[in-house]
């Protein structure tokens, strides 16, 4: 494995604020969604903050928003999940399937207004995206009007747990710089989900072999598209992290796995065909345990904090969080000075698990950025240091309330 990138650790060069337009909601507009009935808000392209006690609504709000990028959104939960639910003999039911709208500035085709939801005629769950009126088919429409990451409390376990949400987490942000990544993953798994299912009946029948070829064909093909864009990441990121965080840890980034060491020693042509190869060669212990032992599905990122020299998982929760932020930044900067446009960062409670010290700094960068940052807490207080740099609200029972800045 190589570490690719060295954020240069300790630096506190003044973050370079070009004048790069930052994508940002000006409307945002939820129906029949978690705890909101109805629910709709204008906004400018500075920060935005939500208050309001534990259960008020407020990551309901950053979740809605999570769905204007391709996948299920920050919680990662079912179309039907989201609905409203009524509680009480009182309760109103939904009035139909939700929806969130959204009209988005600073994207490369100027204004665009979009809209999701769940597809209520469909009888599976299916999700509809529309782009300035137009149904679209599929999500992966969205990653090119749309640049969107985020860093939730349930991410606190992203460097214990398995690799599946790290690489999550790492496709996000490839979805920035190269919008076809989404569909690209989406074909992958479709055509992976195929080869399972033919490797379950008699693959040994000779109709069942051509096709094997072809799934498994297409499966190199793509899967070493993925990994190439995931490594081009990596590349980006280590280029923007070159001025520092302040006080954010120095972090080395790497891809591990197989496909990644064969893309870094064989042309791309080359590292095709060995997938390919590998995926015939394992038909057999495949078809026993329904999955595949190779491909970008099984690819890792591995995170170090370079200045205690340590993998991130030995880092403490503060540690790792910082580390987290740290490379969204890298990422808004990267995608920023590259692509220019500066993402979208949801921050959910964020800035309450940091230090006063690194608040400042964390909001010294946002603004630097210029990003439309998401951010929530219980506290208004802890927001103070952006004064009238963002714009506040009040989340309370699936309603929306604008606040004065606090002082
Ligand atoms: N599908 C749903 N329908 C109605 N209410 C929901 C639904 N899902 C979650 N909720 C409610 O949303 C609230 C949690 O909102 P949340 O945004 O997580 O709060 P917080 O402000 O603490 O982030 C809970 O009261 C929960 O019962
Ligand atoms: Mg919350």
């Amino acid at each position: 494995m190589t570490f690719a990138s060295a954020f240069d650790p300790g630096s506190l060069a003044p973050q370079d604020a070009r004048p790069v337009p930052a994508l940002a909601l000006e409307r945002l507009s939820l129906r029949e969604f978690r705890s909101y009935r109805e629910a709709a808000i204008e906004i400018d392209a500075r920060p935005v903050v939500l208050t309001g006690p534990n259960g008020a609504g407020k990551t309901n709000l950053l979740e809605a928003i999570s769905f204007l990028a391709p996948g299920r959104g920050l919680r990662r939960a079912r179309l039907l999940e989201v609905e409203r639910r009524p509680v009480g003999p009182e309760a109103v039911p939904p009035a139909g399937p939700w929806a969130v709208a959204a009209r988005v500035a600073g994207g490369s085709a100027g204004r665009v207004e979009i809209g999701t939801g769940r597809d209520g005629e469909a009888e599976a769950e299916r999700r509809l995206v529309k782009i300035d009126g137009q149904f679209q088919r599929g999500q992966s429409a969205l990653a090119a009007h749309m640049a969107l990451v985020w860093l939730t409390p349930q991410m606190d376990r992203i460097f214990q747990d398995g690799a599946s949400e790290r690489r999550r987490f790492l496709d996000r942000m490839v979805y920035g710089f190269d919008p076809d990544h989404a569909g690209r993953l989406n074909a992958y798994d479709h055509a992976l989900r195929e080869r399972a299912r033919l490797l379950q009946g008699s693959f040994a029948a000779p109709g069942t072999t051509v096709w094997l070829d072809g799934l498994e064909e297409q499966l190199a093909a793509l899967g070493v598209a993925i990994a190439a864009a995931r490594r081009d990441l990596l590349r980006r990121l280590e280029a923007a992290a070159a001025g520092g965080f302040g006080p954010f840890p120095a972090a080395g980034l790497g891809l591990e796995g197989a496909l990644e060491a064969s893309l870094g020693a064989m042309p791309a042509l080359e590292a095709e065909e060995e997938l390919r190869a590998a995926f015939a060669a394992s038909r057999r212990l495949d078809a026993e345990t329904g999955g595949a032992r190779q491909g970008p599905h099984r690819s890792d990122l591995a995170v170090r904090h370079l200045e205690r020299g340590r993998p991130a998982r030995d880092c403490s929760t503060g540690e790792q969080k910082s580390l987290l932020i740290a490379i969204l930044l890298a990422f808004a900067r990267a995608l920023g000075a590259e692509r220019g446009t500066v993402p979208i960062l949801l921050l959910d409670e964020v800035a309450a698990h940091l230090d006063e010290g690194r608040r400042h700094a964390l909001y010294a960068e946002l603004r630097a950025l210029r990003a439309q940052a998401w951010l929530t807490g219980t506290d208004a207080g802890l927001f103070a240091g952006l004064g009238d740099q963002a714009q506040f609200f009040a989340v309370e029972d699936g309603r929306l309330a604008t606040l004065r800045p606090p002082h």
